[in-house]
């Protein structure tokens, strides 16, 4: 009798200390990104991680690793597929190897403003795309927003013309290449994190980017001229790998994404307070003059940057180019 009491205790002992050590295993959610905490981004995933504390503290931890300091923008994905990271969020032009649909967010000129932007992702065709890296196993949680990209430059920049010979760093996005050869100007892919070396040692003569982007990481600071051209948008997918987010538990998984939506919404409203308020600022350092253009002019950038669509309509596909255009 004392042997099966002994027996029952040690089970006992044992199984409570597995349920122990199992309830004491928390999913680790490493979120990594390439910009500064004061934007839409960073703001975005300190939210996130903030909601996910306070919400499922115990079961989920959420490490936020900005400014590039776990991956930069060329590695995050890959990292991703090898689950090194969970969550990232790089701008759609950053996604060319796994889908060319993505491509609709880089053609120039094809949305108005950020209302139209934002009318085609939450439609149809904008939440397929969350989809369209399924069999490379990623897969897209939301989007969120920075905001409409100007054209940064060492010299004045007020028709097409004025950007012919000039260098242009560029995301790793073909579309955003042929936009810059369809000026004359030469395109040069580099990462993030090199950007604001590249400007400084003239090594390239301008960018293209969010007023947010612009401030939070000193562009304005070398470079003396910016058009406010709002020819392209520079919006994020918040994106994970298929088999992680498959392994969190149904209930959890529903709590992290209610959490993301929140923080996506948060995020959303930074974005559009953002671009108003860092444009402000990069007016009043004085440290770069801008450049707003007459609807003429604008109507000369369209003409010259337009015909781009065509050539990647078919990877694209047209019923994506129809429903982002209708969007406006
Ligand atoms: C980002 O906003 O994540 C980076 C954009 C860029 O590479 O220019």
């Amino acid at each position: 009798m004392s042997l099966v009491k002994n027996l029952l205790a040690t089970t006992g002992a044992f199984l409570c200390a597995l349920s122990l050590s199992t309830s004491a295993k928390e999913i680790e959610i490493k979120f990594s990104h390439v910009v500064a905490e004061n934007t839409p981004k960073g703001q975005m995933a300190m939210k996130f991680k903030s909601l996910v504390e306070e919400r499922l503290a115990g079961k989920v931890v959420v490490k936020v690793f900005p400014n590039s300091q776990l991956f930069g923008d060329n590695k995050v994905l890959e990292a991703m597929q090898l689950g090194d990271v969970q969550l990232a969020a790089p701008s759609l032009s950053k996604f060319k190897k796994y889908t060319k649909k993505l491509q609709i967010f880089d053609l120039p000129f094809i949305f108005n403003d950020m209302a139209a932007v934002d009318k085609f992702q939450q439609g149809k065709e904008g939440q397929r795309l969350l989809n369209s890296m399924s069999r490379k196993g990623l897969q897209g949680l939301g989007y969120l927003h920075n905001g409409m990209k100007q054209l940064s430059s060492s010299s004045p920049m007020r028709l097409p013309s004025d950007l012919s010979g000039k260098k242009f760093r560029i995301m790793s996005s073909e579309v955003l290449a042929a936009q810059f050869h369809a000026v004359n100007a030469v395109p040069v892919k580099k990462p993030f994190s090199e950007v604001f070396t590249l400007l400084q040692t003239k090594a390239v003569d301008g960018q293209e980017n969010t007023w947010s982007n612009i401030y939070s990481k000193k562009f304005f600071e070398v470079q003396g001229h910016i058009t406010e051209s709002n020819h392209g948008v520079l919006d994020y997918l918040v994106v994970t790998s298929k088999s992680f987010w498959q392994s969190i538990p149904t209930d959890i998984r529903k709590e992290v994404k209610a959490a993301l939506d929140e923080a996506i919404l948060f995020g959303n409203s930074i974005a559009a307070q953002k671009a108003k308020e860092d444009k402000q600022r990069i007016i009043d350092s004085k440290r770069s003059s801008i450049t707003e253009l007459s609807q003429t002019e604008r109507q000369q950038w369209v003409a010259a940057m337009k015909p781009v669509w065509q050539r990647f309509e078919k990877q694209i596909g047209k019923k994506i180019i129809d429903a982002a255009v209708a969007a406006n």
